[in-house]
């Protein structure tokens, strides 16, 4: 596992989308059709790149920072697919809490992405269990995702896998803890109730990214990565799961950081 500490947000938004922007120029086809060096794995043909992507306030400057790019150095998404790692149960797209309308508002409305490669759960279907799984095969013909973002919750859920999570588990519907609803009752107007239930990548779902990037700011996360960066691998934090994948990378905030050894988080140079 790799831990990148920075001084601030603002360095992180543009190290974190650095890192983006380097997955989606690889498969970048060249003005032949040539597609870049991949990691080895298999992937789907024809240069297209994958990406998983969060919501929540931390990635909000990873997508400014990419709109950033796409319109001021040229970065093209056009061969980009999306799968985002989660939705609302019960808001439809349109909804402004709506996890697409974050998406649209923060991503989508400002770059070149193909809006029918851009997708989320539906968190209206009338039959959750068959959206998981088309959601699921979804991902898996597109390839699989080249790099994942993601977030962390401040009881080490990632997506809305809660703590007790199976590690074997793929897309599914979710009750969300009452603290995941309290944390994110900030982003909904005063009175209006935070869904109960939510659709989201499993952790073995998770797992199968090439590449996952994990983004974490502010003290109040500072428990949460210590225990999936140090602590024994196990539901009671899903985010320690994180241990077993090859290619993980935690950008932190120093606050995020203040928890872990000096040892364990190394600033870049
Ligand atoms: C929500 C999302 C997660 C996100 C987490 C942390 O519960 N479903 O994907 O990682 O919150 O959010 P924030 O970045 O706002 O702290």
């Amino acid at each position: 596992m790799e831990i990148v500490v920075v001084p601030e947000y603002a360095a992180l938004s543009r190290e974190g989308a650095a890192r983006l922007a380097a997955v989606i120029r690889q498969a970048a086809p060249d003005a032949e059709g040539r597609v870049g060096p991949s990691d080895g794995r298999e992937r789907a043909a024809g240069g297209h790149c994958v990406l998983g992507l969060a919501t929540g306030g931390t990635p909000i400057g990873v997508y400014r920072e990419l709109v950033r790019l796409h319109r001021q150095e040229g970065l093209d998404l056009s061969h980009v697919t999306t799968f985002n790692l989660d939705e609302y149960c019960g808001l439809p797209p349109d909804h402004p809490q709506s996890y697409h309308t974050y998406m649209r508002r923060h991503l989508f409305n400002h770059v070149d992405l193909d809006p029918h490669r851009a997708r989320l759960p539906d968190g209206m279907a009338e039959d959750p269990a068959a959206e998981c799984a088309c959601y699921e095969a979804a991902i898996a013909q597109s390839g699989g995702m080249d790099i994942l973002l993601l977030g962390v919750g401040t009881n080490g859920h990632i997506g809305f896998n809660e703590p007790g999570t199976r590690f074997d588990s793929r897309t599914h519907c979710v009750e969300l803890a009452e603290k995941t609803r309290l944390a994110n009752a900030r982003f909904f107007p005063p009175g209006e109730a935070v869904p109960r239930r939510a659709i989201t990548m499993g952790i073995a779902t998770i797992l199968a990214a090439r590449q996952i990037l994990l983004l974490a700011t502010g003290a109040q996360k500072a428990e949460a990565i210590v225990r999936a960066a140090l602590g024994p691998i196990t539901p009671d934090c899903p985010a320690s799961v994180l241990q077993r994948h090859p290619r993980v990378t935690l950008l932190l905030d120093q606050e995020a950081a203040s928890q872990l050894p000096k040892r364990a988080a190394s600033l870049p140079g």
